[in-house]
């Protein structure tokens, strides 16, 4: 962490593309779902790795819409974990100061889940020292189209709509764009994850798998993230 000290920007948002928990277990000649219990305990240690660090915040990308896709024993154990481990989340995040938020449709989860759900937004809503959003039933277009349709909903007149006013209506509305996306586990796209948001994020990909992630690499990505130079189009400074 001392390292850190020196660095002149440390991005106020990052969001995390947890992928590798499959892959992680399958080398083990483990189930993928012991992948994705694995996976949550790194999520866990990642939030307060991040608190430490004091970046107000994180967003952790669980489940896209697209996997919806894996076979029905995956997504359902996906879902169960979630729905077990979302409890102590929830201590934790009272404890210390979290605003826990969902980024995604409740509609299709488990009821019991989205119930959960619920109660841990409400609970958590007056944090303040960071707000971590769960990204799960998620899914970039999803979030544009819907989006769209409540714009049309509540009879927005076109005039009116510009980017300002549009953001307004995403799942991440009051939460400020990424500046840095990280994605565990080698592969070099997006895949449907804050697609609107992104559009000036760096990005930072590593080969480690998501359950292997860990203080280390997590130093690495905010070093690299330090030394790049953003310019929002505009040209460098002399
Ligand atoms: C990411 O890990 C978690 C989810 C998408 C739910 P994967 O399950 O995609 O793991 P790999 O990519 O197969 O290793
Ligand atoms: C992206 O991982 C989604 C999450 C990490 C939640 P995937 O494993 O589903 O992505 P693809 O299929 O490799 O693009
Ligand atoms: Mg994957």
């Amino acid at each position: 962490m001392t390292k850190l000290q020196n660095l002149k920007h440390l991005p106020q948002h990052v969001a995390i593309i947890m992928d590798g928990n499959g892959r992680w277990a399958k080398q083990r000649g483990l189930p993928r779902l012991a992948g994705h219990r694995q996976g949550v305990s790194t999520a866990q240690k990642v939030v307060e790795t991040f608190m430490e660090y004091e970046i107000p915040y994180l967003t952790l990308y669980a489940f896209s819409t697209e996997n919806w896709n894996r076979p029905k024993r995956e997504i359902e154990g996906i879902f169960k974990i979630l729905e077990e481990r979302l409890e102590e989340g929830v201590k934790f995040a009272r404890k210390n100061g979290i605003r826990i938020c969902h980024l995604g449709k409740p509609d299709g989860l488990p009821l019991r889940l989205q119930e959960r759900v619920k109660r841990a937004l409400e609970i958590t809503q007056n944090n303040a020292r960071m707000t971590l959003s769960l990204a799960f039933n998620y899914g970039g277009r999803d979030e544009i189209v819907e989006a769209a349709r409540r714009l049309i909903t509540e009879g927005i007149s076109p005039p009116k709509i510009n980017e300002k006013v549009f953001r307004q209506y995403l799942y991440t509305a009051n939460i400020p764009d990424p500046d840095l996306i990280v994605r565990t586990g080698g592969e070099m796209r997006l895949s449907n994850f804050l697609i609107w948001q992104s559009a000036y994020a760096e990005i930072y990909f590593t080969p480690v798998l998501w359950p292997d992630f860990g203080n280390e690499e997590i130093e690495k990505a905010l070093i690299v993230y330090g030394q790049r130079q953003r310019r929002f189009g505009s040209l460098p400074p002399d």
